[in-house]
């Protein structure tokens, strides 16, 4: 009787003071292994006589329990010990500040982008846009440069496959949603336009803003006063000069070249004329009902201009320490 007692509270004391669940397995195997200190003793048994057995076995077996219970308890313990240091370990505090928050920024042309796509969108324009691979009859056609026209040598193009070129202006999103929507259209239509050109104030790809506004009694002079209020409020300077001078663009008529008075002279900043008659004709318009005008911008110019870059390349060489200016 007293041998069982005297192993338990061994056995006890041996599973109070284990700390992993290795040294847990090998406390168990010490007393209920093979040759396991209970293990022996319930061996004994078989020599006692029955009465013997029966109490003294009660007895034993009423330990073993107390003890598998106390494994079991210590186990629990160990493991949910384990998982809080794992949780604790594992934790991610997700209101820290990034590390890396101090070099993010957006490029200079997306920012000037995005400023043209406010202003414009305070004045009452929604933004379309079109395909960079675009098909001869958008590009050129469609916009009165019929095959063969020499406007088609004003724009050296990037062929690809099936005649289709890279488009070598924004005016070609014009077409797309002229075709695809009633008048009154008030349409700006930024993206990447391509050209066979480069030097430091031209690149084989550049930005261009297209802009379109068709409604009966659209006229010359809303087309200066859209620009030139456009212009002032883009540069946040209503003092500066704005000029329209007379040029020439097929889908255009009349058309006007747009400058503006920098510190060194007069700059183009973009191309502008009332849409002619013969594109409207082109996406069904009426034009004996409605006019509008068009203008294409080069978004780069305008960034160019307003960060004080005098080399168009900066903006797509991904130097870093260029960029990291724009933060
Ligand atoms: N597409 C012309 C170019 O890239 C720019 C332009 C001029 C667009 C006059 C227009 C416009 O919409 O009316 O050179």
């Amino acid at each position: 009787m007293s041998s069982i007692d005297t192993i338990l509270a061994q056995a006890l004391a041996q599973v109070d003071s284990v700390t992993d669940l290795n040294e847990l397995e090998l406390v168990k195997a010490n007393y209920l292994g093979k040759n396991g200190s209970i293990t022996e003793l319930l061996k004994t048994l078989g020599k006692c006589s029955a009465e013997e057995r029966k109490s003294l076995g009660a007895h034993i077996n009423q330990g073993k329990d107390i003890f598998v219970g106390a494994l079991n308890a210590k186990k629990e313990a160990l493991n949910l010990a384990k998982l809080e240091l794992q949780l604790a370990s594992e934790a991610l505090d997700v209101t820290l500040p990034g590390r890396g928050s101090s070099h993010l920024g957006l490029h200079p042309v997306t920012l000037t982008l995005a400023r043209f796509v406010e202003l414009f969108h305070s004045v009452g324009f929604t933004v379309g846009d079109g395909p960079e691979i675009e098909q001869d009859f958008y590009n050129f056609q469609a916009l009165n440069i019929p095959e063969n026209h020499p406007a088609r040598a004003m724009q050296d193009t990037f062929y690809v496959e099936n005649g289709d070129v890279l488009r070598t202006h924004t005016s070609p999103i014009q077409v797309r949603y002229m075709l695809d929507h009633e008048p009154p259209i008030k349409l700006i239509a930024p993206g990447r336009v391509y050209r066979v050109d480069s030097d430091a104030t031209h690149s084989p790809m550049f930005h261009q803003m297209e802009g379109l506004w068709i409604e009966e009694g659209v006229s010359f002079a809303d087309l200066k006063a859209t620009l030139t209020d456009f212009i002032r409020r883009f540069f946040e300077r209503d003092d500066l000069q704005v000029r329209f001078r007379p040029s020439f663009f097929p889908f255009t008529e009349p058309s006007a070249e747009v400058d503006i008075l920098g510190e060194k002279g007069w700059l183009e900043v973009g191309g502008c004329g009332m849409v002619h008659p013969n594109v409207l004709k082109n996406v069904n318009i009426d034009s004996e009902r409605y006019t509008g005008f068009a203008f294409g911008m080069g978004i780069d110019r305008f960034a160019m201009l307003r960060y004080g870059v005098n080399d168009l390349r900066l903006f797509f060489d991904n130097d870093l320490n260029f960029l990291k200016q724009f933060q």
